[in-house]
């Protein structure tokens, strides 16, 4: 019998780390072959092939080459791609991890052929339709015939939603991974390369739409940071998002340590001797605790909601959250004065003591 195939679509940075370890467990079976394809989202070498070369990722089958303008843009270049592909490949299912861009258009690519879907990293929610990464995830699962969860929250989840059938909590493939690089991380050089010695530094990581887009918001984030580096060395690998819109909008880094964005096995290097991370990164939050570094995510809300229950992750923003400003309630620094002129006022109403009492 000819084998099953899978063609699996990634095109994001944690994507590849995602994918990787399903490759992996792919390659190890009989009767089932896999066809990688890359859609081009993200191009940087430090962005897509360093991820290929430490993860063991065999090179993508195909490369779409899209990347750039806006979502919709972008995702529609890709569904067209895709749709080529699959008629082409006619593979037996469709894999996407993830909620990039490429993830959806991935999955609508299969769908519209009556292709089966199955959804890594299915049923996540932070509840915000404002993230670009909520609507992907919200539709990915809408499509899927197979609904591969990371957590029983992810479950629950979906089955708010009425999605019951085909999801399987199979537990979190980014823990996978980052078990397959733990020990060859061991041999990376970044703390010599960055001048750092360990738990002397935290990690910061900003990329997300949220935070990137509006000036106010990354400069509320770079002078939280900066406040940070009055304490300790922050280490900022710089997403190119993030690093074009600082730029534009001069912002001061000050003290904080930028740095180009770093490999799997770098970051992971990093991590692991870091006292604090600092991260807008769904996928950094997580990698903290698994390398039990706290965690403040520079963000409203999480998907990961069981970092923060059990206290290793903690929201910048929660539902307590208030921005800093004066505290009048503590006085004008005359409190004493006062003090002294009400005791003295007092004093001065009542009989002298000593005095002889009259009658
Ligand atoms: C995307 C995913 C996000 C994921 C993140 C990881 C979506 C909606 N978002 O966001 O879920 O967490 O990847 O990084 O799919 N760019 C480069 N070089 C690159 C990659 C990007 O210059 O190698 C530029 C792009 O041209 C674009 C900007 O960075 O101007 C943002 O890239 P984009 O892929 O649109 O979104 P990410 O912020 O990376």
């Amino acid at each position: 019998m000819a084998d099953l195939r899978i063609l699996t679509v990634v095109g994001a940075r944690p994507q590849f780390v995602k994918a990787a370890p399903i490759s992996r467990a792919i390659a190890a079976r009989n009767g089932i072959r896999e066809i990688l394809v890359h859609t081009g989202q993200h191009f940087d070498p430090s962005m897509s092939q360093i991820f290929f070369d430490e993860l063991g990722l065999e090179p993508p089958r195909l490369d779409l080459g899209i990347h750039g303008g806006g979502h919709g843009e972008m995702t529609g270049k890709m569904l067209a791609a895709l749709e080529r592909v699959v008629i082409e490949e006619r593979p037996d299912l469709v894999l996407v991890p993830g909620d990039t861009n490429s993830s959806l258009a991935g999955a609508l690519a299969a769908a519209k052929l009556d292709i089966p879907i199955a959804h890594l990293e299915a049923g996540l929610r932070s509840f915000n339709r404002r993230m670009p990464e909520e609507i992907n995830r919200v539709l990915t699962d809408r499509l899927s015939t197979l609904l591969l969860c990371p957590t029983e929250t992810a479950v629950v989840n979906l089955r708010r939603e009425g999605i019951i059938d085909g999801v399987h909590n199979i537990g979190d493939v980014m823990y996978d991974a980052a078990c397959f690089a733990r020990a060859a991380s061991q041999r990376s050089q970044i703390l010599d390369r960055l001048g750092l010695v360990e738990r002397s530094y935290a990690l910061a990581t900003v990329h997300r739409a949220e935070s990137t887009e509006n000036k106010a918001a990354l400069a509320e984030i770079v002078e939280f940071l900066r406040r940070q580096a009055r304490d300790r060395i922050i280490v900022f690998p710089v997403h190119p998002r993030t690093r074009k819109r600082i730029s534009e909008w001069r912002l001061d880094l000050g003290d904080i340590m930028a740095c180009e964005p770093l490999g799997y096995l770098d970051m992971h290097r990093l991590l692991r001797s870091a006292v604090a991370v600092f991260t807008d990164s769904g996928g950094v939050q997580k990698e903290a605790y698994f390398h039990k570094v706290p965690c403040v995510t520079l963000r409203s809300e999480t998907e990961w909601v069981e970092t923060i229950k059990a206290g290793w992750n903690r929201l910048w923003k929660g539902p307590d959250y208030a921005p800093r400003r004066e505290i009048c309630a503590f006085g004008d620094g005359h409190a004493a004065e006062r003090a002294v002129e009400l005791i003295s006022n007092f004093m001065k109403c009542q009989p002298r003591a000593g005095s002889a009492p009259s009658f």
